[in-house]
């Protein structure tokens, strides 16, 4: 399997990130978490990057700080406005300590999945847990898994087509540890370039059970950050943990 320490996807990443990785759905997630978490709650982002989230969040007046395996994805951050001013802490946030008594926590864009072990992601769910003041919150955000496209536990797919170059993701699937490695190459008149990614993905209701496992409880899912309902059709889920208030 191809190796990933919390500093990798960064490496490969950071300097492109902001211009290949938007989501479009910023703005929504922002006004969600906003909402949810309520005027002067103090904020915890697991894996901050480059601040897609972080950073209209703090413009909105929150206190927010940051975990991120990657210093060149912070490196990003702090180059934008208002970027230095978010305590950020470079670790694993599986295991990474950070100071502070926080109410609302969240970690978005398929990034628990970063984790490539199950226990990692156990580990992950307990280090928020104890992070969170009485009461706090944890909301989450993945993908609902889909191999509709896979055949032979493998996919091929095209992203992008030019006259002069072409873009194109192969993913292959190992379904006994719910791991999917991805290898994204770009071949242009410059040269083929190739940035991979391993993903171990959990279905919501292992999610579930990892948050229970850290005596957090799913108060809501939504297939969307709009509110949307979940259902069998759902891509993905916003779901959203609580701490007990004592
Ligand atoms: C898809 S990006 C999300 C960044 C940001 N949260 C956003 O929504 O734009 C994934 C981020 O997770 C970070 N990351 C990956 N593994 C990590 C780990 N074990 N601990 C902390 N950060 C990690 C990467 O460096 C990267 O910044």
């Amino acid at each position: 399997m191809l190796e990933f320490d919390p500093d990798t996807f960064g490496t490969l990443n950071a300097d492109e990130y902001d211009a290949l990785h938007d989501p479009g759905t910023t703005e929504e997630s922002v006004a969600l978490i906003a909402e949810l978490a309520g005027d002067g709650a103090r904020l915890l982002e697991l894996a901050i990057g480059t601040g897609r989230i972080a950073l209209p969040l703090k413009a909105l007046g929150f206190e927010i700080s940051g975990i991120e395996g990657s210093a060149a994805m912070v490196e990003k951050l702090r180059e934008k406005p208002g970027g230095e001013d978010i305590p950020v802490v470079i670790g694993d946030m599986a295991d990474c300590a950070i100071t502070g008594d926080f109410d609302f926590a969240f970690l978005v864009f398929n990034t628990l999945f970063n984790l490539t072990s199950q226990a990692e992601q156990v580990r992950c769910f307990r280090n928020v847990a104890d992070r969170l003041a009485p009461g706090g919150a944890f909301l989450v955000e993945t993908f609902v898994p889909d191999f509709s496209a896979y055949h032979d536990n493998q996919s091929l797919r095209t992203t992008k087509i030019g006259f002069k170059s072409l873009w194109f993701e192969a993913k292959v699937h190992d379904p006994t540890r719910q791991v999917i490695e991805y290898q994204r190459v770009r071949i242009t008149e410059k040269g083929t370039r190739m940035v991979p990614l391993v993903m171990r993905y959990a279905w919501p209701q292992e999610i579930d059970l990892m948050a229970e496992l850290a005596g957090l409880t799913l108060e809501h899912r939504w297939g969307g950050w709009k509110r949307e309902p979940f259902t069998p059709e759902s891509k993905m889920h916003v779901s959203l943990y609580r701490k007990p208030a004592n």
